[in-house]
């Protein structure tokens, strides 16, 4: 089925928004923004609110409202059986899901493994893509298989001995999460436990990483077996690293598009962007972020599935340089959510 044959030409979208990781609010905002920018004319949009508590709310004809719905714990409102002791649901008619859900519980492949399960459409990279990309020593491992440079780093696991063989200035962060949340610049050895330990509240596989002096860029990249890139953005932090103040306080960044970089580093960057796409199996859209060092090389940071997703983050604005709209990313989104779907129901399992 295309778009063009669904319910009266409809398409009926559910986007999922806020979810139990850290990004919750981040996640909100870009559901909102998504919610907003679907052309009413041609999609029938309904918001599933997920609370920090993992509990789905299903709009109701009473709160149909973003707002509304997502107040964890409200009285009387039906729920998917998710978490477990929640009492069932079903979602209703739905053509394709837009998980706009960041980092665990959302971004990860699990929420994507759900939606497998109850083989319904949905926008983005699938469950193997999810995982891989969401864990920055897995990520890095694949990129390395296939020649993708990205930076070095030692892997550690609760218990292990804190051994490096890096300078310092380092970063220390946690193997799955995002928005800088649980990241240390280290820069004495005298701070390297605290930040291990940091680290380590938010996962059980922690990274220490070497510092990449120079410019971070970041490009989009939209499609299924054949993407591409957008411009590349260069992200200027008002800060001496992107940290979380950086990337959501008003004014802690600044985007310069297109990169203030050489003409053939901005392509290297852009074929790397696919090729780690690529590579990791992902589908649909993806940020691939790098380091430009100062030494010329081009390196892969990492590579976000869902990444931040209102009409003013750094993945519409690239792509709005590079002439699609906020509205225009949205249609390709969904319309490449129903080509995966229909490709993957011809195979036979
Ligand atoms: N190895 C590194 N060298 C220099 N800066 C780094 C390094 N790792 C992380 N950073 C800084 O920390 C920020 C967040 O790190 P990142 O690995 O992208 O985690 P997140 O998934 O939370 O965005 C980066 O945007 C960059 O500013
Ligand atoms: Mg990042």
């Amino acid at each position: 089925m295309t778009v063009s044959d669904r319910q009266n030409g409809r398409v009926r979208i559910a986007v999922l928004a806020g979810g139990r990781s850290s990004e919750h609010e981040i996640s909100l905002a870009s559901a909102a923004s998504v919610a907003d920018a679907l052309d009413p004319a041609r999609y029938d949009v309904s918001v599933i609110a997920i609370g920090r508590d993992g509990r789905w709310q299903l709009p109701t004809a009473e709160s149909p409202a973003l707002e509304q719905s997502v107040s964890d714990g409200a009285e009387g409102r039906e729920t998917l059986p998710i978490p477990r002791d929640a009492a069932p649901h079903p979602l209703g008619p739905v053509d394709v899901v837009l998980p706009i859900l960041h980092g665990p519980f959302g971004e990860d492949g699990t929420v994507q493994g759900l939606l497998e399960l109850a083989a319904i459409p949905y926008v983005g990279s699938g469950v193997t893509a999810s995982a891989l990309c969401m864990d920055k020593d897995l990520f890095k491992a694949v990129l390395r298989d296939r020649g993708i440079p990205v930076c070095r780093s030692v892997t550690l696991r609760p218990g292990d001995a804190v051994k490096h063989p890096f300078d310092y200035p380092l970063f220390v962060k946690p193997a799955r999460l995002g928005s800088s949340v649980g990241i240390s610049k280290v820069r004495a050895e005298a701070e390297l436990a605290a930040a291990v330990e940091l680290a380590f509240r938010h996962d059980d596989k922690v990274l220490v990483e070497e510092l990449q002096d120079g410019v971070e860029v970041e490009v989009g990249v939209l499609g299924n077996r054949e993407p591409v890139a957008s411009v590349v953005g260069e992200i200027v932090a008002n800060a001496d690293w992107y940290d979380y103040a950086a990337k959501y306080d008003e004014g802690g960044m600044e985007l310069v598009v297109p990169a203030r970089i050489a003409a053939e580093a901005a392509e290297r960057v852009r074929e790397l962007a696919v090729a780690s796409f690529v590579a990791t199996d992902c589908e649909g859209m993806a940020r691939v972020d790098f380091f430009v060092r100062t030494d010329g090389e081009v390196v892969v940071n990492e590579l976000n599935t869902i990444p931040g997703f209102t009409a003013t983050s750094v993945y519409a604005k690239l792509f709005a340089a590079s002439g699609i709209s906020y509205t225009d990313l949205l249609d390709h989104l969904v319309s490449l959510a129903l080509e995966r779907h229909e490709r993957r129901q011809l195979l036979a399992f």
